[in-house]
């Protein structure tokens, strides 16, 4: 199910710093801790719905986003919402030019069909960007991970090249045909999924689009017994402008159901 590119409302988008180097300071200086998992204590108040923790302060700064500029908000959001995914998308212009850039207000939203969705805002000058516009018109895409072998490559693509040029030569990267979709893959990515669009959606100055997954492509050595995946390690958006973190550090949390977390909380 498509939709037409007529929803589009004009924004003004706060500036983003210019292609900036890897910055590693945070990586450096950061120590991980042991994970601690300690019993959740309970409720004193029977008739509560809440268990308000005694380390519970109020020193909670409240942040109405209708008395703040569009830029302000931005920043806190994606500020907050963190570590985000990072789709690097191949999308196919109409005119055979083969587009590549970065999206992190994108997920995984479906398992079965599995879907992906991502959401597009608009160039500064309010026009649409190439990969909304290819998308659109072609009806797929192809979401490409970003591994920390692929940041500078990445970082450049994310620059307002014309929609003429494509950003592949100047990140100096090559592409694969894909086997559904017309736009294809990137070579050099461990990881890539071939969307089919199966909805588009405007969202106030964005354009969300949610992708079925028809195929993934995944490099050997990331694939154990039974497709499980090993050792991907992807890059990770932080704040914005430009803070990135690596998902390196890893734990397992193992699931309980709630008869064990009744035995347990006796
Ligand atoms: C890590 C990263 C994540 C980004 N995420 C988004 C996003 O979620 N939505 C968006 O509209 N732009 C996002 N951008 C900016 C676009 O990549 C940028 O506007 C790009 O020039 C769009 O290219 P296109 O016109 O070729 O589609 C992001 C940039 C970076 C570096």
């Amino acid at each position: 199910m498509q939709h037409g590119l007529s929803p589009w409302r004009r924004c003004t988008r706060p500036k983003r710093s210019p292609l900036a180097a890897v910055d590693n300071r945070f990586a450096e200086n950061f120590t991980p801790q042991p994970i601690h998992l300690s019993r959740t204590r309970s409720c004193s108040n029977e008739r509560s719905h809440f268990c308000v923790s005694e380390r519970q302060s109020d020193h909670h700064m409240q942040i109405d986003p209708s008395l703040h500029s569009n830029a302000d908000n931005y920043r806190v959001l994606t500020n907050l919402v963190v570590p985000r995914p990072i789709a690097w998308v191949t999308s196919l212009s109409q005119t055979g030019v083969i587009n590549l850039a970065p999206f992190s207000f994108f997920n995984a939203v479906g398992g079965d069909p599995l879907y992906v969705v991502i959401s597009i805002g608009c160039r500064d000058d309010g026009a649409p960007k190439d990969t909304a516009k290819n998308i659109q018109t072609s009806g797929d895409f192809v979401v490409n991970l970003v591994t920390e072998d692929l940041l500078g490559a990445m970082n450049i693509s994310a620059a307002d090249f014309p929609s003429t040029e494509s950003e592949l030569i100047a990140a100096n990267l090559h592409v694969a045909p894909s086997v559904h979709a017309k736009a294809p893959r990137l070579a050099q990515a461990q990881a890539s999924l071939e969307c089919k669009l199966y909805h588009s959606q405007s969202l106030g100055t964005n354009m969300v689009f949610i992708g079925e997954v028809v195929m993934f492509h995944a490099a050997d050595h990331l694939l154990g017994p039974r497709l499980q995946i090993k050792n991907f390690a992807p890059i990770g958006r932080l704040g914005s402008p430009a803070t990135y973190c690596r998902t390196t550090d890893r734990f397992e949390v193992p699931r309980v159901t709630y008869a064990q977390w009744q035995k347990d909380s006796r």
